[in-house]
């Protein structure tokens, strides 16, 4: 952190204490609190983070207000348009975007760690045939501690950048084989010949009985979601991350970590609840029904897919994902999708009710991928375990940034207690 010499001054029963203040490259300032409670015998209190910094980081920067989201400094709309997701992690992991030699080594040796030790397919096979991809998905990374016990020594940075190429190689062949194993089909093995995108989408749907050749522009698609969903700063999942991290647990068991929080619908599951609204809607004329359930104090119904705690206007990442539905859709000669059209209409009237309109209320990621998803052929139950390929990146990158930190420390956050205070136990007859 860089030296300051501004402060903030806080004023406690008439005594005063100077916080310093430091300056970002971009973005907000911030109070320095380290040293509040031990000189004033006062927690701050932010249930939710609304207000608080939880740590520096050098990796993604959001401005909410502008609708803007950079990757190392790169806005995401760029990068979605000229990069592609293996680039978009070598920038996210090393700070810079990769010259050609550079490119193809990281490219190399993701391609070769894609498979899993076979009896990790006995591990998963375990699993009801039923059970949600995302449990799946959840309990396969964090049985990776138990397969690839040679990189999770996390003081050994030798073995942090192995853990960090394993959980971006394998984390498709866990989503695509938590995918044939839901819908009854054997597993299929990666092809090194395939880009990433391509190796994925083969996983997800290739039978033994026939070749699958992948399109290329739902490989385009696919990649293009990737990369939307690769990093996003201080998100609930890596908050999770970083926090597992903080105790020195190895990172499969961090990243597994991420993806239970992931799956809430308030976050990424909220891709699955999007799409499983939009068909309870059903129909266009069905949509003032629920826009004025979601208005509705009494109800906890909320329109999925919009609103965000930091985007106050359009979440940049919607405006490159409706593009990419209206391509996918076009190509696969559903443009008229009735849940698409349900989708824009919903956009249209969400954007000019003034209920949305006052709370900044924006489609968000979620809103579109869910529809290009199930224009792939996708259950709902696989949106966000391709949530969690396209952000084991992001999660890796900053569990790496917080363990290359030297002054790292446990996270553990402190209270407002509002319980009983000291009582002597009563005896069950007196009570
Ligand atoms: C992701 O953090 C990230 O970066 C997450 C993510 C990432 O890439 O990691 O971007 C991915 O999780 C996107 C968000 C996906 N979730 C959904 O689409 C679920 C629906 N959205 C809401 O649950 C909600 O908007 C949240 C959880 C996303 C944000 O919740 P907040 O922080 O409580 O929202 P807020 O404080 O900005 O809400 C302001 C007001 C509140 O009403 P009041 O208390 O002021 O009266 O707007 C209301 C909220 O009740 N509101 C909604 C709403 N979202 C917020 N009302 C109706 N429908 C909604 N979707």
């Amino acid at each position: 952190m860089n030296e300051t010499t501004r402060n903030a001054t806080l004023t406690i029963d008439g005594e005063s204490y100077d916080l310093p203040i430091f300056s970002p490259s971009v973005g907000p300032d911030v109070i320095d609190i380290r040293k509040l409670y031990a000189t004033t015998g006062h927690f701050t209190y932010d249930p939710g983070f609304t207000s608080t910094a939880s740590c520096d980081s050098a990796i993604t920067y959001i401005d909410g207000n502008k609708g803007e989201l950079l990757y190392r400094g790169y806005p995401i709309d760029q990068l979605a348009e000229k990069s592609n997701y293996l680039e978009t992690c070598y920038l996210l992991l090393h700070g810079e975007l990769p010259n050609k030699e550079q490119y193809e080594d990281f490219s190399h040796h993701v391609t070769h760690h894609t498979m899993l030790h076979e009896q990790m397919a006995y591990f998963l096979r375990g699993f009801r045939r039923d059970a949600h991809p995302m449990s799946i998905v959840c309990g396969m990374t964090a049985a990776l501690s138990a397969f690839y016990h040679d990189s999770t020594d996390i003081n050994d940075a030798h073995q942090r950048e192995v853990a960090t190429i394993r959980m971006i190689a394998k984390m498709p062949t866990i989503a695509a084989w938590a995918f044939n194993y839901h819908t009854g089909r054997p597993f299929v093995y990666p092809d090194n010949k395939l880009t990433y995108a391509e190796n994925f989408l083969r996983m997800c749907f290739a039978v033994p009985a026939e070749e699958y050749v992948v399109d290329p522009i739902l490989a385009r698609a696919m990649d293009r979601i990737l990369v939307l969903h690769a990093d996003h700063e201080q998100n609930a999942s890596t908050s999770t991350v970083r926090l597992a991290g903080s105790s020195q647990a190895n990172p499969f068991a961090c990243i597994a970590a991420g993806i239970a929080s992931l799956w809430g619908p308030a976050h990424g599951g909220a891709n699955q609840a999007c799409l499983e609204m939009l068909k309870e809607i059903g129909s266009v004329d069905r949509i003032p029904e629920f826009v004025a359930r979601a208005k509705d104090k009494e109800d906890p119904f909320r329109l999925m897919g919009f609103g965000h705690r930091v985007y106050k206007n359009f979440d940049p990442r919607a405006k490159v994902m409706k593009e990419s539905a209206d391509e996918v859709l076009e190509l696969l000669g559903v443009e008229n999708n009735p849940i698409l059209q349900v989708a824009k209409e919903l956009e249209r009237v969400a954007l000019e009710d003034p209920y949305f309109v006052e709370k900044k209320l924006y489609p968000n990621v979620d809103f579109y991928s869910g529809v290009i998803l199930e224009a792939m052929g996708f259950p709902t139950s696989m949106f966000t375990p391709i949530f969690a390929v396209g952000r084991t990146v992001g999660w890796i990158s900053q569990w790496k940034e917080m363990m290359d930190d030297p002054q790292g420390k446990i996270g553990r956050p402190r209270q407002l207690y509002i319980g009983d205070t000291f009582r002597d136990y009563k005896d069950i007859e007196k009570r």
